[in-house]
């Protein structure tokens, strides 16, 4: 979804900041923009356009040719993804007041923006765009007394909805303002200068010093110097968090596309999501971020998981741990449906938020619902530092490393990691045996050899996708374990191959969707050698008895489902409660290459945005 990036220095600003959009391109969005001040000139230089971040550099190449353009001290930049108006230059962000002076990019949505677009048309300001953010620029400007920070708050306290946004006036071209309320701005501390993005990804190759601000914040940014206060005037003094990626992860490192380099880096993002967190000869495991002992754990006596998409379908595979081996109960609900549907939330229910950027809108909301309601909040996250990671005060870090492509594949495998290492710790203060946890830890430490053999696969999985490619429905099946596995294979087919695909359990296939099913409709059968793999074969008959092709995802040596299979997809043999995590990297491997056959975008599918930062 959108993006900011802002810099204030004596570097070559504009390149900083186009190369901060560069990193955001991953994001998703559909417009771009910069402003830059120079000093002594009123009107700030503004280029956007439609399209794509080289778009708007062929732009910039023709339009900011004077050296004072290009060497400003004080720069902003946006990546839109349209909300309110169409993405064209216009609606494109940095938006300017009407005298020009001030621009203004912006995260989230102003939801009362019609009655103050109204009032200030009345008034004589002339709107140039659709959107909702072009009335902070006026309002910036109505509120403007020779001192720019003011003016923005007074600004802010009219607005309504949520916002990330950066601010710079060409009366003041060394500050730049920004604040926060729901949609997230992080600030880069550096010696000489100060950096500002809504995502770190964007300023990560400058400093590793990162402040989040939280809701109310408003900074006031200059060179090497930066001052933060809360929402009621108070100085905040927050220590930098120390962001721990290097650049080299934020690149394709040779890879075609981001999505393959993840799909690839999963024996290692595994590796790191479960070291140092098993303790074989305790047959337990230790996530300090969870801040809990033994005593308060036994005590939970309910998990509520609320999650989105891919870290829903994750969930899926948690609740069935918790379940199986710490009998709690435990229900997991899309975090859209959680927020507005009242939820009952006992004394002793923990709720567990997953998100692999901790922005999710939604996730977000359920989290203060849930916290509203008493509820103990763990978050299971991926990016450090994320809103969710810090509002929900204790959790797991996914240690993953950066993810990028806009569809999840090494979060997926580490969220069911943390998940699995946090029931066995759970199930440890109930009837889970010492010898029982020793060997379901002793088998997740061998989980990152396992995702280094099924990639291992990538050639057969290529093979069959070749021959399917052209086939615009899928279905895809499962039971048990594989039931959130067929989701989300079906989820990482659609999003990014543009392939119509559903996911459905293996026995609700005849309950409907069977009518489907023709010889131009194959089924992907996810039937690891697990408890119900006999129900899930006679299911795949069904499916061929109706001229379906049945691609199964099976364990190897297992042949019990070469008789009713067109192709066999094999990933090693591993323990049933792990078996999610070689079918889903099939399942990924399969979905990449389907989609590169077609020639779609992988990294940036149309329409999708990486964190969803709106309701
Ligand atoms: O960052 P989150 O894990 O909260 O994101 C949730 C979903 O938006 C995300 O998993 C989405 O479904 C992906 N595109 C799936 O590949």
């Amino acid at each position: 979804m959108c993006g900011i990036v802002g810099y204030v220095g004596l570097r070559d600003t504009l390149g900083i900041v186009v190369s901060g959009l560069h990193r955001l391109e991953y994001r998703g969005y559909d417009s771009a923009g910069i402003a830059l001040c120079v000093p002594g000139k009123r009107q700030i230089s503004v280029v956007k356009t439609p399209g794509k971040i080289s778009d708007l550099e062929t732009l910039i190449a023709a339009k900011l040719v004077s050296d004072a353009d290009r060497t400003a001290p004080i720069g902003i930049g946006h990546t839109r993804w349209a909300t309110h108006g169409l993405p064209n230059e216009a609606n494109a962000h940095p938006h300017l007041s009407m005298n020009g002076e001030i621009a203004v990019v912006h995260n989230g949505i102003v939801e009362n923006y019609a009655a103050i677009k109204q009032r200030l048309t009345q008034q004589g300001y002339k709107f140039s765009s659709d959107t909702d953010t072009e009335v902070i620029a006026h309002l910036i400007q109505e509120c403007y007394q020779g001192d720019l920070r003011s003016a923005v708050a007074t600004a802010l306290k009219k607005l309504e909805g949520t916002y990330g946004i950066a601010v710079v006036s060409s009366r003041h071209p060394d500050t730049l303002v920004a604040a926060r309320k729901g949609s997230p701005i992080a600030v880069g501390i550096c010696e000489d200068e100060t950096l500002v993005a809504s995502d770190i990804s964007a300023i990560v190759n400058y400093t590793k010093q990162v402040i989040f601000l939280d809701d109310g914040d408003l900074l006031t940014a200059k060179a090497g110097d930066v001052d933060i206060t809360s929402s009621k005037n108070v100085p905040v003094t927050r220590p930098p968090t120390f962001v721990d990626w290097d650049v080299g992860q934020i690149e394709k490192g040779g890879y075609e596309h981001f999505m393959l380099k993840e799909i690839h880096e999963q024996p290692q993002a595994i590796s790191y999501a479960i070291r140092g967190r098993l303790l074989p000869d305790e047959g337990t495991t230790k996530l300090s971020g969870m801040q809990m002992d033994p005593r308060e754990m036994a005590r939970i006596d309910r998990i509520s998981i609320a999650a989105c998409g891919t870290s829903f379908y994750a969930g899926m595979v948690g609740k069935y741990y918790f379940e199986d081996f710490a009998s709690i109960p435990t229900e997991i609900e899309q975090a859209a449906e959680f927020r507005y549907r009242n939820p009952i939330i006992q004394r002793d229910t923990c709720m567990l938020a997953i998100s692999q950027s901790g922005e999710t809108a939604d996730t977000l909301a359920a989290v203060r619902e849930a916290k509203r309601k008493g509820s103990m909040v763990l978050g299971i996250c991926n990016v450090v530092g994320s809103t969710i990671a810090r509002e929900s005060g204790r959790g797991v870090y996914l240690h993953a490393g950066p993810e990028i492509g806009v569809a999840s594949t090494k979060a997926f495998t580490c969220q069911v990691a943390v998940l699995a290492m946090m029931a066995i710790a759970f199930g440890r203060t109930r009837r889970l045996s010492t010898s029982d946890g020793a060997e379901m830890v002793k088998a997740i430490s061998r989980l990152p050899d396992i995702a280094r053999r099924t990639l291992e696969q990538e050639d057969a999985i290529r093979r069959v996708a070749e021959k399917y490619a052209d086939c615009e429905d899928f279905f895809y099946i499962g039971r048990g374990y594989m039931f959130p596995a067929a989701l989300e294979g079906a989820l990482k087919l659609k999003e990014i191959s543009y392939i119509h695909a559903e996911g459905y359990h293996a026995a609700e296939l005849k309950h409907g969707p069977i009518a489907l099913l023709q010889k131009e409709v194959p089924v992907v059968a996810t039937v690891a050698d697990i408890a119900g793999k006999e129900k899930t074969l006679s299911n795949m008959q069904e499916c061929r008895a109706r001229s379906a092709p049945v691609i199964a995802i099976a364990t190897e040596g297992d042949d019990s489902v070469n008789a009713v299979s067109e192709e066999v997809i094999r990933v090693p043999k591993c323990p049933d409660f792990l078996s999610p995590v070689p079918v889903v990297i099939a399942e990924q491997i399969f979905a990449y290459h389907m989609a590169r056959l077609r020639g779609c975008p992988i990294d940036q599918p149309r329409n999708l945005a990486k964190s969803v930062t709106v309701e």
